[in-house]
């Protein structure tokens, strides 16, 4: 497992995309909407750094990855609480990689009459979106590797770590057939 990016380096990068959605929402009624499971780590440290009035709401988002190939997406806007209807909606999520996840999301959210949507990620990967989106708000630009920590996980692991690591190909298992 290869560091690429240390603590004080993502504090640095998620202090300055913070400072980006401050200045661009200013006191517009904001809610931040996290994508579980990977956003959580980003979501408690990006609100805490956001010094103006918001709300949280969650939805999951889940790949049905067998392992580091992207699987089925299953979306579960469920556990929305609050009316978003009026709001602007800035979606938090770890990664963006095909940009799948975000793609699907934003017309399902759409469809509850918010003001507006926007997108914030820790990372993007280079060079592999599909989707005629582009995330608004990016800490970090990564190289096509698979990374874990700050919430990412690969299968179920790594989560938990402060950091942010690139796996190695002898550290990823067999990909199961296509
Ligand atoms: P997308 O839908 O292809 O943009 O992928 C987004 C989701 O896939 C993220 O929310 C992550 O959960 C997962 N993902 C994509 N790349 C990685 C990676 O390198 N490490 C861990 N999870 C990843
Ligand atoms: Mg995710």
């Amino acid at each position: 497992m290869k560091t690429l990016l240390t603590e004080e380096v993502l504090r640095e990068g998620i202090r300055r995309m913070a400072g980006e959605i401050r200045q661009h929402y200013a006191d517009r009624p904001l809610t931040i909407v996290g994508v579980l499971i990977g956003s959580v780590v980003l979501l408690a440290d990006l609100i805490r750094l956001l010094d103006m009035p918001l709300r949280v709401e969650m939805v999951q988002a889940r790949n049905n990855r067998k392992s580091t190939r992207p699987g089925p997406l299953v979306i579960d806007l469920g556990l929305l609480g609050g009316d978003v209807r009026g709001r602007h909606l800035l979606l938090v999520d770890d990664i963006f990689h095909t940009g799948n996840t975000l793609w699907e999301l934003i017309p399902q959210l759409d469809e509850l009459g918010p003001a507006s949507i926007k997108t914030a990620v820790l990372l993007r990967k280079q060079g592999q979106s599909v989707v005629p989106i582009k995330p608004d708000f990016v800490s970090f630009d990564v190289p096509d590797a698979f990374v874990v920590g700050y919430g990412l996980d690969y299968r179920d692991r790594y989560r938990n770590l402060p950091y942010l690591a690139a796996l190695e190909a002898a550290e990823l298992g067999e990909e199961p057939p296509a």
